[in-house]
């Protein structure tokens, strides 16, 4: 190949390069870093696009050649040159890919590892995946159940995830680490918060029509208001301990995430609004216990007493 067609090749990759950096480099593109975990996610990410910027400068170069120099003239309807594949070519394009991919599976590895172990002995936090709510209980703080992810900053939590119907996923994109919800099995992911306050806790595994809307909060708070905050909640699983039933605390944690109920607070759109409910209760009562129209049966996680406080709480009846 002529010198002149190299340095032309050379220079197009490298303001391609340079361009692609740029946009890389200059755009905030991802969300504050809020854990230990992320820092190792953020390597892997960068790591990973540094790859791509330079395959993205190399193939450029040569389809932006190629397109100028070798274009036919006008009136110009011979055939092109009879041409063959290029061995050496062949094996560097096949070598050069693979050694990349390679890297990117290592890096990746260890990162996963080095996330997977905690700092010190981790806080426990069962979280369970449905359409469509997560549910967050904590076996070593009295059975505490939450709907909300409440996390105390610069200690490790191990998250157990399951889920009790289809696929789900937890991610809260400050804390970096992803990790499926499965049906039957225990997942796990160490999550070591590093700055207090509320961020975005959403499913990213595609679940139902009401995955858009399956999301709630995590809340990082100091370790004294974190241990201020167990205190406060009701021990062992909350209202099916006997004592007065919250109606309205069953309703936010079961129901919030698909219905509107002005009373509640809750503003969901994938199933009917509930205020004025025109139905009888034993019609509302069949249908939380059975489920029905895309509404997934409520009878094996409600007790009797809180699916009565329930239907009482909806249609404003006694009976
Ligand atoms: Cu749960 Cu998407």
């Amino acid at each position: 190949m002529r010198r002149g067609a190299i340095v032309a090749l050379i220079s197009i990759a490298l303001v391609v390069a340079a361009i692609t950096t740029a946009i890389a480099y200059f755009v905030d593109w991802l969300p504050e870093q809020a854990s230990e975990e992320r820092q190792g996610i953020d390597l892997v990410f960068w790591v990973t696009v540094a790859i791509c910027i330079f395959f993205f400068a190399v193939v450029a170069s040569v389809s932006i050649y190629s397109g100028v120099k070798f274009r036919v003239k006008p009136d110009d309807l011979s055939d092109g040159p009879p041409i063959h594949g290029h061995t050496g070519l062949e094996i560097v394009w096949t070598a050069v890919p693979t050694i990349c991919v390679t890297v990117i599976a290592v890096l990746s590895a260890v990162v996963l590892t080095q996330n997977d172990s905690s700092k010190g002995k981790p806080l426990r936090v069962e979280v369970l995946a449905q359409q469509y709510a997560w549910q967050f209980t904590y076996p070593e703080e009295g059975g505490i159940k939450a709907t909300n992810l409440y996390l105390p900053i610069n200690r490790s939590t191990k998250l157990e995830l399951t889920a009790r119907d289809v696929l789900h996923s937890f991610w809260v994109p400050e804390f970096g680490q992803k990790q499926d919800a499965v049906p039957g099995i225990v997942t796990t992911v160490v999550i070591t918060p590093t700055k207090t306050g509320e961020y975005r806790l959403i499913c990213t595994e595609l679940c139902g029509l009401g995955h858009a809307l399956m999301r709630t909060r995590a809340i990082v708070l100091s370790q004294a208001d974190f241990a201020a905050w167990t205190k406060k909640q009701p021990q062992g699983g909350g209202s099916a301990s006997g004592g007065e039933i919250d109606a309205k605390g069953i309703f936010t944690a079961n129901c919030a995430p698909c219905h509107t109920l002005t009373k509640a607070g809750t503003n969901g759109m994938v199933g009917p609004v509930l205020d004025d409910l025109a139905l009888p209760p034993s019609a509302v009562e069949h249908q939380i216990r059975n489920g029905g129209g895309g509404m997934p049966p409520f009878g094996n996680q409600l007790s009797d007493d809180e699916i009565e406080a329930l239907v009482q709480y909806l249609t404003g009846s006694n009976g």
